[in-house]
């Protein structure tokens, strides 16, 4: 054999061993667990055979002695690849190898596909199975993850981050995403935990397991950790493609456009008796949603948890916005200290990426109660009026029934520096609900008058003809426009359209304090 082709022949065959893994057998349990392999996963979120690999031939440092198997590739599968025609860099841990556990060299790796998304503005992805830190390599693992944080934060803000959970995440592997933009998990296979079921019953004597732990039911209704669950790896590394489609690759770019199927100027004639004639009545404000962005469009971010608030990415005339709602069905819509948090990071989010903001408002106000109080709902509410008011992308607010309160002045308010605002006929702008209002400021009124359940009855209706419409407030100025429900949808595109080339720099300052 010439020795040019034994050269090829060799690199054929280590090329070979590095698509191996872990081995045949680990593979094989891999597949019984219901699991794909790290490469497998690569083919289905990247656009056919775009795939690059880097750094396939790096193995762990540790001395022989260690007896650790030196497996190329140490673990972790990293490189670049399209998503859509749009370049992207991405690591997939090998759970194969160590158990995708983090050392070192494996940590180097994932720092390096960091570090050249930054330099090339393109989103990085991270597919994600793994123990944590690799005992093995003791401080090492630590150090790796810290490297690893420390571009999660400094990146933040800059290129979109993506986690897609896929088996365990554990200890240093939870905390990853928990910095990402957003974390994607599949239902059964991928949990989340920082200390294994096993450290909990060494510590605290607690039995557990790990679904109960860190499972998708705890991270999508409970903690509010995950933005969104899939029932399969395909469905999630999908989702993470279509993700990407409302996100631009950076900070200096504008999301992707992409021409409307959907008519710009489609007015829906069902809006417009949509709002219960009784206040107290709920409707859903999903289906307000879901009929004036572009048909199918919508995607919702964390579905399961404080569902009284809605956050989601959506199109509307083609362009990428994201949408902050109520649900006036759960717990009318009010406003408590999980849906303060849940609306302040996707707020942050979009103005982050340069998605607009639109938000349609219906809330009583803050949620009352000992329990918010001493959570911390002041804290936490602030948040949203941090958000609010930080935000420089265009900014537009529909109030379609409540804006009572606090829940006027921090839903995208005028003079939070909201670019448009609007009202529906049915809008109810004021302090407070009528009811309350009235056994306050009327009190000894009531007291005194010869029928006071009448006197009541008369100052309530007094207080809805004055403050329960949408008219004192646009008298004032507080409201630009009162429309037609029927016509949302071409008002958002034609102001969206007129806040394109918005320009509304921040004062320079190291960075803000915001109340976490
Ligand atoms: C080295 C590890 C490992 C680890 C698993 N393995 N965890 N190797 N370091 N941390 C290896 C196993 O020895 C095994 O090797 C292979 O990975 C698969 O593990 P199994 O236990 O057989 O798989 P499974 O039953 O699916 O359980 C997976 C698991 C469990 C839930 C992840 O292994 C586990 O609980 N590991 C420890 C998790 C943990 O507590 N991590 C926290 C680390 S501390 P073979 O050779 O048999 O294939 C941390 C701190 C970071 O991360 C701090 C950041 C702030």
């Amino acid at each position: 054999m010439a020795e040019e082709d034994r050269r090829i022949t060799e690199l054929r065959a280590i090329r070979e061993k590095v698509r191996q893994g872990g081995g045949a057998d680990r593979i094989k349990r891999q597949h019984s667990k219901g699991k794909l392999t790290a490469r497998e996963r690569l083919d289905l979120l990247l656009d056919p055979g775009t795939f690059n690999e880097l750094e396939p031939f790096i193995t762990h440092q540790l001395d022989e002695e260690s007896g650790a198997n030196r497996y190329l590739g140490d673990g972790v599968i990293t490189g670049y690849g399209q998503i859509d025609g749009r370049t992207v860099y991405v690591y997939a841990q090998d759970f194969t190898v160590y158990g995708g556990t983090l050392g070192e060299m494996h940590g180097h790796k994932i720092c390096r596909v960091m570090d050249l998304a930054l330099r090339n503005g393109t989103p990085i992805i991270g597919l994600l199975d793994s123990g944590g830190a690799r005992i093995q390599e003791g401080v090492k693992s630590l150090g790796a993850y810290a490297e690893i944080f420390r571009r999660n934060v400094q990146y933040s803000g800059v290129i979109p981050q993506i986690s897609v959970l896929l088996g365990p995440c554990a200890g240093g592997a939870a905390y990853s995403p928990a910095l990402t933009d957003l974390i994607i998990m599949v239902e059964k296979n991928s949990y989340m935990f920082l200390t294994g079921p096993e450290v909990i019953r060494t510590v605290t004597g607690e039995i557990v397991d790990p679904e109960t732990l860190g499972g998708t039911d705890v991270h999508q209704s409970v903690s509010g950790t995950a933005h969104l669950v899939s029932k399969s790896e395909q469905d999630a590394l999908f989702l993470c493609r279509k993700l990407l489609g409302f996100l631009p690759s950076n900070n200096v770019e504008n999301p992707p456009y992409i021409n409307p199927v959907d008519d710009p100027l489609r007015m829906d004639e069902e809006l417009n008796s949509i709002i219960p004639l009784d206040p107290s009545a709920p409707y859903q404000m999903h289906e307000v949603i879901q009929r004036i962005v572009d048909q199918e469009s919508f995607i919702e971010i964390q579905p399961g948890w404080a569902q009284n608030a809605i956050v989601g990415l959506a199109r509307i005339g083609g362009h990428s916005v994201g949408i902050v709602a109520q649900e006036p069905n759960i717990m009318a819509g009010v406003i408590d200290i999980n849906a303060s948090d849940k609306i302040t990071r996707f707020v942050r989010m979009c103005d982050c990426f340069n998605v607009p903001i639109i938000t349609f408002v219906d809330s009583p106000g803050f949620l009352p109660g000992i329990d918010q109080e001493h959570g911390g709902i002041i804290r936490h509410g602030a948040k949203v009026l941090y958000a609010y008011s930080e935000a420089t992308v265009p900014k537009i607010s529909v109030i379609t029934r409540k804006a009572y309160g606090g829940a006027y002045v921090v839903m995208s308010s005028k003079y939070l520096g909201t670019d448009v605002n609007y009202a529906w006929p049915s809008a109810e702008i004021a302090v407070m609900g009528a009811e309350g209002a009235v056994n306050i400021v009327y009190k000894n009124q009531i007291a005194a008058a010869a029928d006071p359940a009448a006197e009541r009855e008369r100052l309530i209706q007094e207080y809805r003809r004055q403050f329960s419409n949408p008219y004192y407030a646009a008298g004032a100025g507080y409201i630009d426009d009162i429309i037609e429900p029927r016509e949302t949808r071409v008002k958002l595109i034609a102001s969206l359209a007129a806040l394109r080339d918005k320009y509304a720099p921040a004062p320079p300052r190291k960075h803000g304090n915001i109340p976490v």
